[in-house]
C-alpha cells in the first residue's frame, strides 16, 4: 500500500482497489496541494469534527460517493448532510474490503464548524495488508497509548507534535516509547504559526530515546509500506 501525506493531519492510503482519506483538510489548508478528483476515494475516516480534520469530508463524499466512517454522533451528522456514512464506536473492529479499523480513545474535544458537539474525538488504528497503522488524530499524551502499544502493536505511529492544541514533541517522544512502532511519523505541526515545531530536534530525540525510525513526510510525500 501507499501512504501519502497531504499535510497537517491529512493522509491518503492507496491499496490495490481502494483509496482511503483520513481527516481530509484540503481546501483552506495552507500546506496541502492535493486534487481529490485525481485519486480514487472509496472511504473517508474522521478522527473528530474540528475544521482542520473534518475539512472537505462532506463535499468529497458527495462528489465521489465515498462512505464516511466516524464516531456514531459525527457519522449521524454527516448522514444529515446527505452523504453515505457509517457510525462506529470506541474499541470495536470495523471491517472493510481493504482491512479493518478500530476507533480508540483520544483526549481532546470534538465539535463541528457550526458548533454542534458530535461525540468524542478518536485515534484510528488501521490494519491493512498486514500492516498496523496508528493515526492518533488530535490528542494529549494519555495512558491508553501504553495499552495500545501493548495490545495492538502498531508498526507505524502517526503522532501530533505541534503542541498548543495537542501533545507537543516531548510528549510525542514518550508516546513513541509507549507505542513502540518501527516507524513514527510526526503530523499537526507548522501548518499554522501556533503549532510550529523544531522537527529535526524531534527526529533526533525520538531516534535516540526509542527504537523507532522517524520519517518526516512533506506534503505529497509517499511512503510504500
Ligand atoms: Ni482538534
Ligand atoms: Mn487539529
Amino acid at each position: 500500500m501507499e501512504l501519502q501525506f497531504i499535510g497537517h493531519s491529512s493522509f491518503y492510503i492507496k491499496t490495490a482497489e481502494h483509496g482511503i482519506l483520513i481527516d481530509p483538510f484540503i481546501e483552506g489548508n495552507p500546506v496541502a496541494d492535493f486534487d481529490f478528483n485525481a485519486h480514487k476515494i472509496t472511504d473517508i475516516l474522521l478522527t473528530h469534527a474540528h475544521a482542520d480534520h473534518f475539512g472537505d469530508a462532506i463535499p468529497i463524499a458527495k462528489k465521489t460517493g465515498a462512505t464516511i466512517t466516524a464516531i456514531f454522533e459525527l457519522a449521524n451528522y454527516c448522514a444529515k448532510k446527505g452523504v453515505k456514512s457509517q457510525g462506529a464506536n470506541i474499541g470495536g473492529r470495523v471491517k472493510f474490503p481493504w482491512g479493518s479499523i478500530r476507533l480508540l480513545n483520544a483526549v481532546h474535544s470534538s465539535s463541528t464548524p457550526d458548533g454542534e458537539y458530535v461525540g468524542p474525538p478518536v485515534s484510528i488504528f488501521l490494519e491493512i495488508e498486514g500492516k498496523k497503522i496508528f493515526h492518533a488524530g488530535d490528542t494529549s499524551l494519555h495512558s491508553d497509548l501504553k495499552m495500545i502499544g501493548d495490545v495492538y502493536l502498531p508498526d507505524v505511529a502517526i503522532l501530533p507534535v505541534g503542541d498548543f492544541y495537542t501533545m507537543g514533541a516531548e510528549e510525542a517522544v514518550i508516546a513513541t516509547k509507549w507505542l513502540y512502532p518501527e516507524i513514527v511519523i510526526p503530523m499537526h505541526f507548522n501548518t499554522f504559526d501556533v503549532i510550529s515545531a523544531d522537527i529535526a530536534k524531534f527526529k533526533k530525540k525520538v531516534e535516540v530515546d526509542t527504537s523507532a525510525k522517524c520519517i518526516i513526510m512533506n506534503p505529497n510525500d509517499v511512503l510504500t509500506l
